[in-house]
């Protein structure tokens, strides 16, 4: 495909985009219950007028943009003091960057880690650490880039990681232990005072992943709501990675990586003094910085203030009981464990999920499912708040439709983020990286 020889006019640019957007998921209308994280067209306002002015600048720049230096420096001093870390002047507090995205968070927190490792265990040679298997693939893609080995640990009957086997896991070249705070399968926090103690009491370090819960879980315990401690409150917490573009609201292109101490930050740090170019130093994986997604989130966070994050939490919490109790009601189906916030997963053991979710896809719902085991997957906003009946009443029917269907462990998994299952399971890593490669490809008929 050629770039166009004459640009197009604005009225065809604009036709042409309605058409594309009409052939995405209905997310505004609340059927995707992934990706993506509405909070409401005031909420995209902000968002939307805060990026166009700050459309062409660089958070490379801390010098050039003064004002973006400015909003960093404040969501990540904000950010901080959600997350449990020592008042402002205390001595060492905590302080972190922001990021593209939680998988780049995790790859700095890992990257530090591997780093500070070589500088303060320099008898480990083949670093490991110790993660859930229900953590994000992030880990396991940052540990493939960093040649860090990555040791899995199973969950419990609860869907929390096992501490018994957590601790048999860790070994002398362990440099991190990892929680989820919550997981992303099931929406269950780990239990992160132990795995933190172990960490301590082996002077290595402990990641929070709380991608999906550093936004969240501190406004649902201000309502008064029992949240288990994950943050630097928990003594031994060293790293945390929360997203701004999740329950944060914000933009996409926006998370925090946040340290209990600036010592450990500085492993993340990357400097060049003999480029030509200049003395080179950059703070995190990318080297320009997204001034718009940066500038855009501060003003967010400053729009909604603890009123406007409180607000959307309780809304969240109120419907994902309705979907919680709405769900164990109908015969045969289930929400697993004992979800801690508004992410959750449920199934049946009596019909199969796979062909549940198929069913709900022909009322235009498109339901995730995980697998190993087979479950269907939710991911609550507030955008869910005015769907949720509506919902229900189709997954009754759904589940009806398909009774008759076995629940068996064979079946097709989909992809995730594709929301389409795969037919031959014979090589499912070839089989996703086909898909990948084949995303940016244009076909002779230009689809
Ligand atoms: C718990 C958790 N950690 C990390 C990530 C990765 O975040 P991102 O997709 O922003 O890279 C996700 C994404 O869903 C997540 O749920």
């Amino acid at each position: 495909m050629k770039l166009p020889a004459k640009g197009k006019t604005r009225d065809e640019l604009d036709q042409q985009l309605k058409l594309e957007a009409a052939k995405d998921v209905d997310w505004k209308g609340g059927k995707i219950w992934t990706l993506v994280y509405y909070a409401g067209d005031d909420v995209a306002e902000v968002l939307g007028d805060t990026f166009t002015q700050y459309l062409y600048t660089n958070g490379l720049g801390p010098t050039a943009f003064k004002s973006l230096q400015r909003f960093e420096s404040e969501v990540i001093a904000m950010t901080a003091d959600l997350l449990g870390a020592p008042a402002a002047g205390e001595q060492p507090g905590a302080i972190g960057n922001m990021t593209t995205g939680g998988t780049e968070s995790i790859l700095m927190a890992l990257k530090s880690a591997r780093d500070w490792a070589r500088d303060q265990m320099p008898h480990i040679k083949q670093p490991e650490i110790v993660v859930p298997i229900t953590a994000h693939p992030a880990f396991d893609k940052a540990a493939h880039y960093l040649s860090v080995k990555l040791v899995p640990v199973p969950i419990g009957d609860d869907l929390r990681v096992d501490l018994a086997q957590a601790e048999a896991a860790i070994t002398d070249n362990t440099i991190m232990v990892v929680g989820s705070a919550p997981n992303y399968p099931y929406g269950t926090i780990d239990d992160i005072p132990k795995l933190a103690s172990m960490a301590l009491a082996r002077g290595i370090l402990c990641h929070v992943d709380s991608c999906l819960g550093g936004f969240f879980l501190p406004f649902m315990r201000k309502l008064g709501e029992p949240v288990p401690r994950f943050d630097f409150a928990v003594p031994g917490v060293t790293t945390i990675s929360a997203d701004l573009h999740k329950y944060g609201y914000s933009v996409r292109g926006t998370s925090t990586i946040m340290y209990r101490s600036g010592d450990l930050r500085r492993y993340q740090f990357h400097s060049r003094a003999d480029w030509p170019g200049g003395l080179y130093g950059s703070p995190t994986m990318t080297g320009s910085r997204p001034g718009a997604a940066i500038a855009a989130s501060w003003a967010l966070m400053n729009y909604l203030g603890e009123e406007g994050y409180l607000e959307r939490v309780k809304s969240t919490m109120d419907t994902t009981r309705k979907l919680i109790a709405g769900i164990n009601a109908i015969p045969g189906l289930t929400v697993r464990g004992e979800p801690d916030m508004a992410v959750l997963a449920f199934g049946s053991d009596d019909f199969d999920c796979y062909a549940l979710s198929s069913a709900m896809r022909k009322r235009e719902w498109d339901l995730e499912r995980l697998q190993r085991p087979k479950n269907l997957h939710l991911v609550i906003t507030p955008n869910h708040a005015g769907v949720a009946d509506q919902f229900l009443d189709d997954l009754r029917e759904a589940s009806d439709e398909v009774r008759d269907q076995p629940a068996t462990e064979s079946g097709e998994p989909a992809i995730y983020g594709a929301l389409e299952s795969v037919e031959d399971t014979s090589n499912l890593n070839d089989l996703i990286l086909g898909f990948i490669d084949g995303l940016t490809r244009v076909d002779a008929d230009g689809s």
